[in-house]
């Protein structure tokens, strides 16, 4: 069954790259199922699954009696990235992320704003059913205190699915937080001191902007491509400017643009790392691959003792477990300390509840659907909005996790055309709280794609464009 799987995976990525390379053109005739079957030498039924999979997930479409082709993506081209180092200097907007956040908490607002999925695409029946187990079980379990690093066997599973992605990590050397700003908070205060500079990506998620005005340290923003992340020159000249002591990044699928290192710069980031400039690597959303291509994280292989790894589940399984974890290297102790003094250990029974669910194996299987489902979602948005805004905007095709990022006209203001747009009950993230400075995306939004676009939505999209149509 897993070799079975792997073979079609196989197929499937083969067609990806040449697509991605223009072997293949779009409305171009694919290799036929015969081929596929003799060049990978795999059944017609492995070659045909392959080929389903992309098909469902609109990259190839078919046609009778004749094959399978490469399907033409709309057009719509990519963002600009802002390319201006913002200097080391205070966090100007937390009323308004405050604000913004506020809002996303009223259960009447059309979720397009927090960066959630759908809770019915969570493993929702199987969280209850281990809440229940744990809660009936004769040890009474959740109601001491787990270890200040976190329940024991659930950094067991943590550390198997670590594993999965070449990342070797024992048990001991994993803090359990809740969630991962907390791991975030923990980290900052252990290894940075206020007034230090720490770089960011720009834009960026607008959580960092809270811990570091917390801490009294200043954000220095980097430059980043909305496809390639962080621009590694501009890092580099910051880097000469500035005493910058860390860097947070999120190298797979950040939040807002979903952009993806590649691994020629984690190789140059890796070999940046040291004592004086230690790197935060975020990891939020990096089992969410549409192609569920496995990416090794930065913080490996096991030399890169200052890259100090960061992760949740919420955007997998459930944000209000509140379960994230830290990989502190070299920074154990520090870190360690830090949880301490804060909280003695965090809560029992959603560390039993999710170490329980891990060790059924069901999380594989699901991440495989999440990521398809989420794959399926961000596709039928873009095509809606592309639909609704034609050329006048640019918006980025992410390879994973469930954020659009777009670009609109100059003249737009998006802060304006959110609070136009909440008045009518819909939300999304305006580009002001992506940097620190609230101008620099003035005309960028951010759209949460994890819920499926029904009418609602749909409903929802359009009001937004009527409304941006109406301001000019
Ligand atoms: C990149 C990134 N890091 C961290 C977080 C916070 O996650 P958690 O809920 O695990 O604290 C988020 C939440 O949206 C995020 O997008």
């Amino acid at each position: 069954m897993i070799c079975q799987s792997y073979l079609y995976e196989h197929i499937e990525n083969y067609i990806l790259k040449l697509a991605e390379k223009k072997i293949v053109t779009p409305g171009e005739k694919l290799p036929s199922l015969r081929t596929i079957s003799k060049t990978f030498q795999v059944s017609m039924t492995t070659a045909m699954k392959a080929y389903e999979e992309l098909e469902s997930k609109g990259l190839i479409y078919s046609v009778e009696k004749s094959g399978y082709y490469l399907k033409p993506q709309n057009s719509v081209k990519i963002p600009e990235r802002k390319n201006s180092i913002i200097n080391k200097s205070p966090v100007e907007n937390i009323d308004i992320i405050n604000s913004i956040l506020n809002d996303t908490q009223n259960k009447n607002i059309l979720p397009l704003g927090a960066a959630v999925a759908s809770p019915k695409l969570m493993p929702h029946k199987e969280l209850k059913s281990f809440t229940r187990e744990v809660i009936n079980g004769s040890e009474n379990q959740y109601i001491n205190y787990t270890a200040t690093a976190g329940f024991y066997d659930l950094r067991v599973e943590i550390a198997r699915l670590m594993a999965l992605r070449d990342f070797y990590v024992s048990p001991e050397e994993i803090i359990i937080t809740n969630g991962a700003m907390e791991g975030i908070f923990y980290i900052l205060s252990s290894v940075a001191e206020q007034g230090d500079a720490i770089a960011v990506e720009s834009p960026t998620y607008f959580g960092y902007q809270h811990v570091l005005k917390k801490l009294g340290m200043y954000p220095v923003e980097i430059p980043a491509c909305p496809e390639k992340g962080i621009d590694i020159d501009y890092l580099q000249k910051a880097k000469d400017k500035y005493d910058i002591k860390c860097i947070i990044t999120q190298p797979a699928f950040s939040n807002p643009t979903g952009s993806l290192m590649c691994e020629d710069k984690k190789h140059y980031l890796r070999s940046l790392a040291s004592e004086k400039f230690i790197i935060i690597e975020d990891d939020t959303f990096g089992t969410l691959s549409h192609t569920y291509k496995k990416i090794t994280p930065l913080a490996n292989p096991s030399k890169t003792d200052h890259i100090i790894y960061v992760s949740s589940f919420s955007k997998t399984v459930s944000p209000g477990s509140r379960i994230g974890w830290i990989i502190p290297n070299k920074y154990y102790k520090d870190v360690y300390e830090a949880k301490l003094a804060n909280n003695m250990s965090s809560a029992s029974l959603p560390q039993l509840v999710m170490a329980k669910y891990l060790q059924s194996g069901k999380f594989h299987n699901h991440i495989k659907k999440l990521s398809k489902t989420l794959f399926l979602q961000i596709s039928a948005y873009r095509e809606e909005l592309s639909r609704l805004f034609g050329s006048s905007i640019r918006m980025t095709n992410p390879k994973g996790g469930f954020l659009l990022w777009l670009q609109l006209p100059e003249k737009t203001d998006t802060l304006v055309l959110y609070h136009k747009a909440l008045d009518h009950g819909i939300g999304f993230s305006p580009g002001a709280i992506f940097s620190s400075k609230p101008d620099k995306f003035r005309n960028y939004l951010r759209i949460n794609c994890g819920y499926p676009l029904n009418a609602g939505i749909e409903k929802g999209l359009c009001k937004i464009y009527e409304l941006y149509n109406r301001m000019f």
